[in-house]
C-alpha cells in the first residue's frame, strides 16, 4: 500500500516499445522496494530518466533535459537509464555531475542492488556491463495501460546494420523461454488483460533456450492458444528471419492480428548492403508476396531511411517504387541520422539536409496517396475494434486488429445497441464511414462484443 511518508519517484522515457516496457518494470521494481509513484519530476525524490540514442536528435536532447531536472531538483536523485547511458556511460558524470547513476539496459537485473547502493547514500554509480546472458524478467513490472500488456520475449540484437547503435547499447540477443513467456500471458489474462504484445527488437529472431527450442512461429501459434487471449500482436520483425510458418499461424489463429510490421530501410539492393540488410530488395519482395498471398488480408507496415551514404536518386527511385508495390498500410520514415561507434560514419554524411528533406517529403506524400486509397476502399467494411480512448473531437477511438484507428461518435444512431456505455477496453464491431490518410471513421453497431474488467494492478 502506498503511503504518505514513502520515498517517491519520477520516471521520463523516450524511444521504442522495448524502452517504454523497461521503464514499466523500473516503475515495478521500485514500487515493490517501497517507493510511490509521482506525476512529475518537482514532487519525486529519485528521477529516473530512460533515454534513447536512435537517432542524434533523440540523443541531444537527453543531456538539455538533465540540465533542468538539475535547475528544478537541486539534491535530488537522478538516474540515466537506457541507450544513452550505455552508450555515453561514465562520460555522462563528466557532463551532467549531479547524475548518481548511470544503467544500461543490459543491466537492469542489477537494479535491485544499484537501488539499494543509491539509498544508501552512494553516488556515481554504474551497470554498464554488455557482456550478458540475461534477460530482464521481474514479477513487479507496473504496466501503463490496462487492457494491452507487453511482453519482451528477446532482447539486444545481433544483427549490424551499418547504421545502426542497437547492439551496441542493448547488447547480444538472449530470448527468454517459451514457458516463461506463455505463463506472463496467461497471468496477464486472468489480471484482465486482453491484447498481448510481443516485443523484440527483432521479434522473430527469437530462439527458446529451454530444451523445446522453438521458433518464433512456434512461440506464437502457442500465443494464440492462451486460453482468453482475444489479441496477440508482435514487433518488430526483421525481414531476413520472417517466415513462411509466421504468416501461417497467423492464418491458423484468429487471436493473432493481422499486421506485420517489416521494416525495409531502402528499396535499392545496393543501398541495402550499404547498411547491412542481409538481403536484397527481391528477398523483401518475396516476403511481402508471402504475406499478401495469406487467406487472412494481413497489413503491413514498414521503417524506410533516407539519405543514407551513397543513396542515388535512382536508389531513392527505387525505394518510391518499393512503396507502389509493396502498399504499405503505414510507414515511419528517416533521414539518416549519423551515429556514434556505427559502421556506417566511414562512408561519410554525403547527401545534404535539404536534400533528404526533399526525399523524406517525396516519400511521406507518395505514401499519403497509397494510404488514401488503401483507406478509402474500406468505407463499408465492419471492423472489430479494441476500444482505446478519446478520439477526435468527443469521439471514441479504437484500433482494428490490422492496426488501423478508427474514432467513432459516443453515441451513433439508434440501432439497439447500447452504445452509451462503450468504454476502453471493450470491444465493439463498427462500420467504416469515411476514410482519411491516417485514420477512419465510423459507427458501432451490433452492440458491445466484450466489456472491459479492470485489471487488477
Ligand atoms: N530492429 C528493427 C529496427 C529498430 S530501430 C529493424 O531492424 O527493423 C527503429 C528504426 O529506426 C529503424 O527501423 C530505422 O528505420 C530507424 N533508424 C535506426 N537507426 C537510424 C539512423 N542512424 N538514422 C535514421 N534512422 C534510423
Ligand atoms: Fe538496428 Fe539492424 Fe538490429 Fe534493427 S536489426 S536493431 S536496425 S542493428
Ligand atoms: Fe531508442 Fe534504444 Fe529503442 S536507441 S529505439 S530506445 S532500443
Amino acid at each position: 500500500m502506498a503511503d504518505a511518508g514513502a520515498k517517491t519517484f519520477y520516471i521520463e522515457t523516450f524511444g521504442c516499445q522495448m524502452n517504454a516496457h523497461d521503464s514499466e518494470k523500473v516503475a515495478g521494481l521500485l514500487i515493490s522496494r517501497g517507493y510511490r509513484q509521482v506525476e512529475t519530476d518537482g514532487q519525486a525524490d529519485l528521477i529516473l530518466y530512460n533515454t534513447c540514442s536512435i537517432r542524434e536528435k533523440a540523443a541531444q536532447k537527453v543531456f538539455s533535459r538533465l540540465g533542468q531536472f538539475k535547475r528544478d531538483n537541486g539534491g535530488k536523485t537522478i538516474a540515466v537509464l537506457g541507450c544513452v547511458a550505455q552508450q555515453e556511460g561514465e562520460r555522462i558524470f563528466e557532463r551532467a555531475p549531479w547524475v548518481g547513476l548511470v544503467c544500461g539496459s543490459a543491466s537492469y537485473r542489477k537494479l535491485p542492488q544499484l537501488l539499494a547502493e543509491l539509498e544508501s547514500g552512494k553516488r556515481r554509480l554504474t551497470g554498464l556491463s554488455l557482456d550478458t546472458e540475461e534477460t530482464f524478467e521481474t514479477e513487479f513490472t507496473r504496466r501503463d495501460n490496462p487492457f494491452r500488456a507487453y511482453i519482451t520475449i528477446i532482447e539486444g540484437c545481433d544483427k549490424s546494420c551499418a547504421y545502426c547503435v542497437v547492439p551496441m547499447t542493448r547488447g547480444p540477443e538472449r530470448s527468454r523461454t517459451s514457458e516463461s513467456v506463455l505463463a506472463e500471458a496467461r497471468a496477464l489474462v486472468e489480471l484482465g488483460y486482453t491484447e498481448i504484445q510481443l516485443l523484440g527488437q527483432n521479434v522473430n529472431s527469437y530462439r527458446d533456450p529451454s530444451a523445446r527450442k522453438w521458433n518464433f512461429a512456434e512461440l506464437l501459434s502457442a500465443a494464440g492458444e492462451v486460453g482468453g487471449v482475444r489479441r496477440v500482436r508482435f514487433t518488430t520483425s526483421h525481414p531476413r528471419d520472417f517466415t513462411r510458418e509466421i504468416v501461417q499461424a497467423i492464418e491458423a489463429h484468429p487471436v493473432l492480428c493481422n499486421h506485420v510490421h517489416l521494416p525495409v530501410q531502402s528499396g535499392s539492393t545496393a543501398v541495402l548492403a550499404g547498411m547491412k540488410r542481409d538481403y536484397t530488395r527481391e528477398q523483401y519482395l518475396e516476403k511481402i508476396d508471402c504475406i499478401r498471398c495469406a487467406k487472412r488480408a494481413i497489413s503491413i507496415t514498414t521503417d524506410i531511411i533516407v539519405g543514407f551514404p551513397g543513396e542515388t536518386e535512382a536508389d531513392f527511385e527505387e525505394t518510391l517504387s518499393l512503396l507502389d508495390y509493396a502498399q504499405y498500410d503505414s510507414l515511419f520514415s528517416f533521414k539518416y541520422s549519423r551515429r556514434p561507434g556505427t559502421s556506417a560514419l566511414a562512408l561519410g554524411d554525403a547527401i545534404p539536409e535539404e536534400e533528404k528533406g526533399r526525399r523524406l517529403r517525396e516519400l511521406q506524400a507518395r505514401q499519403r496517396a497509397i494510404q488514401e486509397r488503401r483507406n478509402q476502399s474500406l468505407i463499408g467494411r465492419r471492423f472489430e475494434l479494441l476500444v482505446e480512448g478519446q478520439g477526435r473531437e468527443g469521439q471514441l477511438s479504437g484500433r482494428t486488429s490490422c492496426h488501423r484507428t478508427v474514432n467513432f461518435p459516443r453515441n451513433g444512431s439508434d440501432n439497439g445497441s447500447d452504445k452509451g456505455s462503450v468504454k476502453p477496453g471493450d470491444y465493439v464491431w463498427v462500420r467504416v464511414t469515411q476514410a482519411g490518410p491516417n485514420s477512419l471513421i465510423g459507427e458501432v453497431e451490433g452492440g458491445l462484443l466484450w466489456g472491459a474488467m479492470a485489471t487488477q494492478n
